[in-house]
């Protein structure tokens, strides 16, 4: 994993070095993307390298790069670093100028890096769920951007590691919006329930494709917010993410979820999605 890409360029990640006037470093001026490589080829991509454009577009940043572009360069860096599973860690800054809070003039050009990650798929994780926790929502507005500052996220992710769990799940008052880093779904009664895509969270690929897999399965799905009570009685939980696929929830705070071991939509679901992948980067025996 030794080349990175530097303001598009692939280099030794020893020569990358950024400037400490960089937005990114210091507002958390910018937007990001993380997407999942299994048998060298990328998922989603395209899902990926449009919503960083239009992450780019509402905080005013015009990307000068297309998703053909981008999608080439990135491949490059999965062929140089010889990964096979893992991710791509990508991340567009409004690149370097004296520190002052007004968007510099449009000749700065941004800072674009990029790099790559070898990365085991969560197996245990995926067959005997994981523990969460509640946490107000106490994020901007705007978490259908996917912008570098995350601190809202990771205090919330902290909170629950420290509590020996794996995600905290946030509500605005009695409304679930989405995980620290994950977006959550629950089951009641054979259907599926998530959040509608809003400014109140990001609108993740991996639950696109999990609508997208469910629909053409006959399982029903419904975009509407649902409420803490809701997820308290719910039959089944799990959150979604790139890094995380599908991965069931079976306790939230000290409460078990249903019987407490994954359900069996959710299980169904995470054969569907890894259907998915497999049709798109072949088969998912060897990503072990
Ligand atoms: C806050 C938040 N919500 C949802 C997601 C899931 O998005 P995706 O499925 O595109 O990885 C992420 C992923 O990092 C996230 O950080």
């Amino acid at each position: 994993m030794n080349y990175v890409i530097f303001n598009g360029n692939i280099i030794e990640r020893s020569e990358a070095n950024v400037d400490i006037e960089d937005r990114g470093y210091q507002f958390g001026d910018g937007v990001y993307e993380v997407i999942r490589v299994y048998n060298s080829k990328m998922f989603t991509a395209t899902e990926h390298l449009e919503r960083i454009i239009l992450s780019a577009k509402k905080i005013g940043m015009e990307l000068t790069y297309t998703v053909k572009e981008m999608k080439e360069l990135l491949t490059q860096l999965i062929t140089k670093n010889s990964l096979e599973h893992g991710t791509i860690y990508m991340q567009f800054s409004r690149g370097v100028a004296p520190r002052n809070h007004p968007y510099p003039t449009s000749d700065v050009a941004h800072s674009f890096v990029a790099y790559t990650k070898e990365v085991a798929r969560p197996l245990a994780n995926l067959e005997n769920g994981v523990k969460a926790i509640l946490k107000e929502d106490i994020r901007w507005l705007l978490c259908d951007i996917k912008s570098l500052n995350l601190l809202g996220n990771v205090m919330a992710k902290q909170e629950a590691v420290s509590k020996g769990c794996y995600e905290a799940i946030q509500h605005r008052g009695e409304v679930v919006t989405e995980g620290s880093s994950s977006n959550i779904s629950i089951i009641k009664d054979g259907t599926l329930y998530t959040h509608p895509a809003s400014n109140l969270i990001l609108n993740g690929i991996t639950r696109r494709k999990m609508i997208e897999v469910c629909e053409k399965d006959g399982i029903p799905v419904v975009e509407e917010p649902f409420s803490l009570n809701d997820l308290n009685t719910a039959d089944e939980v799990f959150l979604s993410s790139t890094t995380s696929e599908i991965t069931p929830i079976i306790q939230i705070n000290e409460k078990q979820v249903g019987e407490g071991v994954p359900g069996v939509l959710t299980k169904r679901i995470q054969g569907l999605f890894d259907a998915a992948i497999e049709s798109e980067c072949g088969s998912l025996t060897t990503t072990v």
